[in-house]
C-alpha cells in the first residue's frame, strides 16, 4: 500500500516537472538546462540565455518554440547550435552577443521576429533551410559579411544596418513590406535586391551602391533615400507615394528614374546630389499635396505632367543656365501654397526640408513627412530669375 502511493506520488511529481520545464518561462544557467529543454521538442514559453559562463550552447532536440527565445547580454557562448529547431512563434534574438562566431539553425524556417544585433564576432549569418515567414527581420550591428538564406515573401518591418563588412544581401523573395524598411550604414559598395518587391509602408535606404526596385510599384508612406553612393536610381514601376520622397545627399547620383510616378501624397523633395544636373525623372507626376523642393545644382529640370502642387514650392540651382522664366509663368495655376521660391545660379541653394542638404539660416522647418497641404516653409521670396533654358512645367 504504500509503496503504491508512494509510486502514484513519484508518477505525478514526474508529470509535474514535466510540464514545468516545456511550459514554463525558463532561464537557462547550465548546460544541463539545455539538455533539460532538449527533452519537450515543443517548449510553450520564454527561453532566456543570459550571462551563461558557456562556450557552445547545444539545443538538441528542441523542434518549436510556441513563445520566445532570447540571447542577450552573453559574452563567453562562441556558439549557438539550435540543430532541430523549426518554428519559433515569437521572436528569435540574438543581442549583445560578444563573442559568438556562429548560430547553427539548418532547420529553422519560421520565426516571428528575427533579431541579431551587436554580434561583433559573428561573420555568417546563414538560414541553411531557408527562412520562408517572418514578420520580422533585423540584422544591426554585426560583423556578418554575408546573410544568406532569407526566403520570406511578406515581412512587416526589416531593418539591415550598421553591419560594416556586409557587401550583399539578396532580398528577391520579399514582394511586400507592409510596416517599414531600413537598409543603412552596411559596407562601403552595398548591393541589395529587392527585385520583386511590389509595395511597402515606408522606406528608408542609406550608403547603398545598388539597389534593384523594379517592381516597386506602390509606397503607402515615405520613401527615403539620404547619402547613397549609387549613379543612378530606377524605380521603373512606382506609380504612388502616400507621403514624401526624399531623395538626397547623394554625390554620385546623376540618372534618377521614376517613369511612372504620378502621385505624391506628402513633398517632393530632391536635394545635394551634385551630378545630378538633368532632371528629367517624373514625367508623368501629375499631383503633389506637398512642397515640391528641388535644389542643387541642375541645369535642366522638366516636370511636364505636374498640374497640382498643393503645398509650396521651392526651386533652387546653383546652376546659371536654369531659367525661372517657365515655372514664374504657371505658378499661380499650379502652386496652390502660399510659398513659392525659383531662383537660378544660387551660391548655395538651400532646402527647406529637414535632412535634405544644407538648410538655411531662419527658414522654418515643416513635418518633412506629412502630407499636409500647407507649405512647409516660409520663405517668400519672389521673381528672381535668370533667362536660360527654359524650364517646362506643363
Ligand atoms: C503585416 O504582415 C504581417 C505578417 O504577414 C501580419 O501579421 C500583419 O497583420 C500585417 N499588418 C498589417 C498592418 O497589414
Ligand atoms: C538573388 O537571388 C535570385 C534567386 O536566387 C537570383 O535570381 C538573383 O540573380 C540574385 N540577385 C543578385 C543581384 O545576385
Ligand atoms: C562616388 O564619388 C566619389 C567622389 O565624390 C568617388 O570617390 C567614388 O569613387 C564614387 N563612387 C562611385 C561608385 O562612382
Amino acid at each position: 500500500m504504500k509503496a503504491i502511493i508512494k509510486c502514484i506520488t513519484l508518477a505525478a511529481l514526474v508529470s509535474f516537472a514535466t510540464a514545468l520545464d516545456c511550459s514554463t518561462d525558463v532561464v537557462i544557467k547550465s548546460q544541463a538546462d539545455i539538455k533539460a529543454l532538449g527533452t519537450c521538442q515543443v517548449f510553450a514559453g520564454k527561453i532566456t540565455v543570459s550571462q551563461v559562463p558557456i562556450e557552445e550552447l547545444d539545443f538538441t532536440g528542441l523542434q518549436e518554440v510556441r513563445g520566445e527565445m532570447l540571447f542577450t547580454d552573453i559574452n563567453s557562448v562562441t556558439k549557438v547550435s539550435l540543430p532541430d529547431l523549426k518554428v519559433v512563434s515569437g521572436g528569435l534574438k540574438f543581442e549583445s552577443v560578444r563573442d559568438l562566431h556562429a548560430i547553427s539553425m539548418p532547420k529553422l524556417i519560421a520565426v516571428g521576429n528575427f533579431v541579431l544585433s551587436t554580434a561583433p564576432a559573428l561573420t555568417t549569418l546563414e538560414f541553411s533551410a531557408g527562412l520562408s515567414q517572418a514578420n520580422a527581420i533585423t540584422v544591426s550591428d554585426t560583423t556578418a559579411t554575408e546573410v544568406r538564406g532569407i526566403n520570406v515573401a511578406k515581412v512587416q518591418t526589416l531593418i539591415v544596418d550598421n553591419n560594416h563588412y556586409l557587401k550583399n544581401v539578396n532580398l528577391s523573395s520579399i514582394t511586400d513590406i507592409n510596416d517599414s524598411v531600413r537598409i543603412a550604414a552596411n559596407a562601403p559598395g552595398f548591393n541589395v535586391d529587392l527585385s520583386n518587391l511590389q509595395t511597402l509602408k515606408s522606406a528608408d535606404f542609406r550608403n547603398i551602391e545598388n539597389i534593384l526596385l523594379s517592381n516597386l510599384n506602390k509606397i503607402d508612406g515615405d520613401l527615403t533615400f539620404i547619402s547613397n553612393t549609387f549613379s543612378s536610381l530606377d524605380i521603373p514601376k512606382l506609380k504612388t507615394v502616400a507621403k514624401t520622397i526624399t531623395i538626397g545627399s547623394s554625390n554620385n547620383l546623376s540618372k534618377l528614374g521614376m517613369q511612372e510616378l504620378t502621385f505624391v501624397g506628402g513633398a517632393l523633395s530632391v536635394g545635394d546630389n551634385p551630378h545630378l544636373t538633368i532632371i528629367d525623372s517624373f514625367p508623368k507626376l501629375n499631383e503633389v499635396d506637398g512642397t515640391v523642393d528641388i535644389t542643387g545644382g541642375y541645369d535642366d529640370l522638366q516636370l511636364p505632367s505636374l498640374t497640382d502642387v498643393r503645398g509650396g514650392m521651392n526651386l533652387q540651382t546653383s546652376s546659371k543656365q536654369f531659367s525661372c522664366d517657365g515655372v514664374n509663368k504657371v505658378r499661380t495655376t499650379v502652386v496652390k501654397g502660399n510659398s513659392y521660391l525659383c531662383k537660378s545660379a544660387v551660391a548655395n541653394p538651400t532646402s527647406t526640408i529637414q535632412g535634405v542638404g544644407k538648410l538655411g539660416k531662419g527658414d522654418s522647418i515643416g513635418a518633412a513627412s506629412s502630407g499636409s497641404q500647407t507649405a512647409l516653409f516660409t520663405i517668400v521670396e519672389l521673381g528672381v530669375t535668370s533667362l536660360f533654358v527654359a524650364m517646362m512645367l506643363a
